[in-house]
């Protein structure tokens, strides 16, 4: 269930709440603004600071009993801050948490220190914090139930600056909730079908134009490479283009574009029992895309943007494609298929080539690409790689701003040798050396306009418990996108 998130002015101590948190840097002073609630609470806040029980670290919390209209208190630290809004969000995302876990239902929280930036990114927070997914499961008995966290305060002056920061953290919050439940869905409910109705359903409510293609059109378009990766399954591949025009008439667009493997087994080339489960992630790129369309939408942005992604599932069988198997391109190009697990960039080899038509300003692909790319950055960084340098250290800022790090792998001629085929234009593997490089060379080959590709393999999905994020996904590359559009709106 969506959070409902408020501004309301008060003094903390007169909040009416089953917990209110209290957001803290690192100091022994006691905010001024905090008085009257250390005085409510007999000088427990002071004691705590002096004692040094509560230093104000990075994701440190202290529960304390409350008095009177505050029922609980917990303090949240937010550590020496290296930027004031991740760490409000990361609090945020702190108290969230905890809110949940007592199944208060809602909760207040307070901060010394939040000016429109930081009341915002704290109201992201409060919304990655309060993130479920129960859907799938029995509802435990009213004895064992915990209430979800529904509704949240943000004791702040109720301004305009801070009311828009409210819509602004809420437009975001929802795009979050959008990525990450289809990240979490199974493969068999989360459809290459359900991608473009989740993606009509917002299309609809947003006014947008969609077209979805499935195998026919995409015959007739010649998309020999995604139609290799889709002849293994009996599911209908989409290709879905939702076009936001809010920006001036005219003006050429921005694309983001997500791989949609709503499953990958590896095809032919399949991949190992253990852990393949995880494998239903591999439209997180796609998951972000659609997720990133209903933000913008609801943020307005003075912006002409298209979303696309290509959807379907890898899979083995009678019918699938197989290692040797040279196809074709829509634009032309032919490539053999070496390993029928590269699937992604098959995919998006197609999905490039048609945005083309776009005549787009910048397009800017989101995939869970590559292993490789784990390996190289781990599930701290998303790889970059772009054919435009100014374009990717703009999305590497757009990144870093959304507290969703990317870091730029190089796309030197040099690595173009290594996908060079025997019998075709080009070879869909370059071998273990330089995995997410080679990835992205063979996109490069594909992206006749100013282009980054994401590789957000190791940075979409955790496979452990984080201090934001329970295990599952990230929400990654949902900010992203949405602040790299935000930036070319200001
Ligand atoms: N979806 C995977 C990438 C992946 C692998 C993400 C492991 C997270 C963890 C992609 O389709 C894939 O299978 N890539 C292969 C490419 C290889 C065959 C060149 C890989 O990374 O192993
Ligand atoms: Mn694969
Ligand atoms: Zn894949």
């Amino acid at each position: 269930m969506a959070l409902d998130l408020a501004v309301r002015f008060a003094d903390p101590s007169t909040v009416k709440t089953p917990l209110l948190a209290v957001v803290m840097q690192p100091g022994n002073t006691l905010p001024p603004g905090l008085k009257q609630l250390d005085t409510a609470l007999d000088g427990a806040l002071t004691t705590a600071l002096k004692r040094g029980d509560f230093r104000a670290a990075r994701d440190e919390t202290l529960h304390l009993q409350g008095r009177g209209a505050v029922e609980r208190v917990l303090l949240v630290g937010m550590g020496k801050p290296a930027s004031l809004p991740l760490s409000l969000r990361r609090a945020g995302a702190v108290a969230a948490r905890q809110a949940l876990k007592l199944g208060v239902g809602n909760v207040a929280v307070w901060t010394a220190r939040a000016d429109k930036a930081g009341l915002e990114a704290l109201g992201i927070g409060l919304h990655l914090g309060s993130w479920e997914y129960t859907e799938l499961r029995t509802p435990p008995t009213p004895e064992d139930r915990r209430a979800p966290l529904t509704a949240a305060t943000i004791v702040a002056p109720n301004n305009a600056a801070n009311r828009s920061a409210i819509i602004a953290a809420n437009a975001i919050g929802a795009g979050y909730e959008i990525t990450r439940r289809l990240a979490i869905m199974p493969g068999n409910l989360c459809t290459p079908d359900y991608l473009a109705e989740t993606a009509r359903d917002i299309a609809k409510r947003h006014r947008m134009t969609i077209t979805v293609l499935g195998r026919k059109e995409m015959e007739k378009e010649g998309m020999g490479s995604f139609l290799a990766v889709a002849q293994g399954t009996q599911q209908e591949p989409r290709l879905v283009a939702m076009e936001y025009r809010n920006g001036k008439k005219g003006a050429a667009p921005i694309v983001l574009v997500g791989k949609g493997l709503c499953f990958d087994t590896g095809g032919i080339s399949i991949k190992p029992a253990e852990k393949m489960e995880f494998m239903k992630f591999d439209m997180c790129g796609a998951a972000g895309v659609i997720g990133a369309m209903e933000a913008i939408a609801r943020l307005k942005l003075r912006a002409n943007v298209i979303g696309v992604f290509g959807a379907t599932t890898n899979m083995p069988g009678g019918n699938a494609v197989k290692p040797g198997d040279v196809v074709k391109a829509s634009s032309g190009k032919s490539i053999e298929i070496i390993n029928t697990d590269a699937e992604g960039r098959l995919v998006l080899a197609d999905v490039l080539a048609w945005v083309k038509r776009y005549a787009p300003a910048a397009v800017v692909d989101a995939a869970t690409l590559t292993g490789a790319c784990v390996i190289a950055l781990g599930n701290t960084a998303t790889g970059a790689l772009g054919n435009d340098d100014r374009l990717v250290r703009e999305v590497l800022g757009a990144a870093t701003a959304a507290g969703e790090p990317a870091w730029q792998l190089p796309l030197w001629d040099e690595y173009r040798e290594l996908i060079k085929s025997d019998v075709a234009d080009l070879k869909n593997t370059g071998g273990r050396a330089a995995g997410a490089i080679t990835a992205g060379w063979f996109l490069k080959e594909f992206a006749d306009f100013p282009w980054v590709h994401l590789d957000v393999a190791g940075t979409a999905y955790s496979e452990t418990d984080l201090v934001m994020i329970p295990r599952g996904p990230t929400g990654v590359p949902m900010g992203t996108f949405v602040q790299f559009v935000r930036g070319r709106t200001r």
